[in-house]
Formats: C-alpha cells, structure tokens, sequence
C-alpha cells in the first residue's frame, strides 16, 4: 500500500532519530574506558539546565536526544565500564545493550501470556535457566523483580505467609493485627535492605534477633542449648532485641521468643 508523503516523512524522521541514539549509544560505551569513572564538578553544575518549569511547547524529538546526550551523559558514573568496581553490578555488554533496545522497542506489558506470549515466554525460559544454573528444583517457581531489595520483601512476605499459615493464621485474610508473633533471626551482618523489608511487612526491623557468623556470613555454630540460663538470655533478648546476644543465647532466645 503506497503511503501518502507526510507519512513517509514521519517514517524517515523516526529511523533517523533511532538511529541518532543508537550512534550516540555507542559513542558513549567507546569513551568509557578513557573518561573518569565518576562525573567531573562541572558535569554535575551543568545538570541546573534541566532546572526549568515544565515545557509548555512541544520540542523537537532531535532535541530532546541531543539535550539528553549533551546534559546527562557527562555526569553519569561509568557503571557500564570496566574501571567501576562499587556495588556488585555487571557491566553491561554489547548484546545486552541491544537486546535491551529491542526490548523497548517492543513495548510490552508483560502481565499474561494470552497477552505477550513472546516476552512471556523468554521470562519463562529465563527462569528455567536460573533453575539450573542455581541447582534449584524443577517444580521450583521464581519471578523476576526489580532488584535485591524486592526480592528480599517478596522472599520474606512468602516466609510470613508460610509460618503464619502453619500456626493456622491467613495473614493475607486477617493482617497482622492479633496474629501469632514471629521470631526473626537475622546474621549480625545483615543488610540494610532485609531491615526495611521487615519493618514494610510489618514484621518490624527491630524485633530482629541477631547471631554471629563467619567470614562468609554464614550463621556461627551454636553451643547446645543448656549451657545457658534459659531465663536471662530471654530477659536480654526481649530487653534489647538489636544487640548481639551471644552463641547459645541467640539459640535459647530463638525457642523462647
Ligand atoms: C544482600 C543485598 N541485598 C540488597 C541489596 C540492594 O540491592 P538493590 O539495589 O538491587 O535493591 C544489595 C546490594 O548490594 C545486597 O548485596
């Protein structure tokens, strides 16, 4: 079907312009390993030109990318180079970039299968990876969520819902309001993010008791319960729940609680 001029106008814009980003894209990803991994003072004073009411006009899709690449690239922290080494993030690579690309070029809201069965089903087949890769069983089930802080909430709300369900509470039906109490045991390294996953759950980021570990974080083997005055490390555990409480405390204090 020939199409009228306007349209083929718009069609040669938008390829333009896709192809713009992708050429602005690359630039990017070859000037990290020579730029400095964090921004310079004066890419982050040049942010204050995004300091501006909201527009009333339309602007030109050109630029808006270049305004873009010209204010924002400069004063990002070059995460996806090979000389950032904070947090525990994987840089991105080539393929990664591009799949993400087309992924958006898709515009999937990826909630059904009968919806979006193609990007239903790389989630699935994603999934199923993991499972391997991890050892994990087959009938296992997963999701994938936004990062380690909601999976933390997600793991821990499945966990609530599992004890509370075997003391024969719904907390999903009955909230949390009267509902049998919970002991939380947490490492003495325990992040941040575990924390306030409890406190959201209202499982409270203070009612944690906390036991030692070992280099690897891994939870230190208790003295047998006995060796301590069941009573006392009760008493502490309930006075000053964040405190570190001690080997067999810890494992008096986790049956008492
Ligand atoms: C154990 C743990 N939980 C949570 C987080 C926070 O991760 P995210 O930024 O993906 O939410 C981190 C980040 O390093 C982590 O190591």
């Amino acid at each position: 079907m020939s199409r009228n001029p306007a349209e083929q106008a718009r069609e040669a814009s938008a390829q333009q312009l896709l192809a713009d980003a992708a050429s602005r894209a690359q630039r990017y990803l070859a000037d990290l390993p020579q730029r400095a991994v964090a921004p310079s003072a004066e890419a982050i004073a040049r942010l204050a030109q995004l300091d501006v009411p909201l527009p009333e006009e339309e602007q030109e899709a050109e630029q808006v990318l270049a305004r873009l690449d010209d204010i924002i690239s400069p004063a990002t922290m070059a995460m996806a180079g090979p000389r950032f080494f904070g947090f525990v993030i994987g840089g991105a690579l080539p393929v990664t970039v591009a799949s993400n690309w087309l992924a958006t070029a898709w515009d999937q809201n990826t909630g059904l299968y009968a919806s979006t069965p193609g990007t239903s089903h790389v989630e699935a087949t994603a999934l199923r990876w993991l499972k391997e890769a991890l050892y994990l069983p087959r009938d296992a089930a997963g999701a994938f969520v936004t990062g380690a802080t909601v999976a933390n909430l997600t793991a821990l709300a499945a966990a609530r819902h599992r004890v509370l369900a075997q003391a024969g509470w719904s907390v999903e039906a009955d909230g949390l309001f009267g509902a049998p109490p919970i002991t939380v045991i947490v490492g003495e390294e325990v992040h941040p993010t575990v924390l306030k996953a409890l406190g959201v759950l209202g499982l409270g980021r203070n009612r944690v008791v906390r036991v030692p570990v070992d280099a690897q974080g891994r939870r230190r083997r208790l003295r047998p319960v006995g060796t301590r005055n069941a009573k006392a490390c009760t008493a502490r555990a309930r006075r000053g729940r964040r405190r570190f409480l001690g080997h067999g405390c810890a494992q008096v204090a986790e049956r008492a609680l």
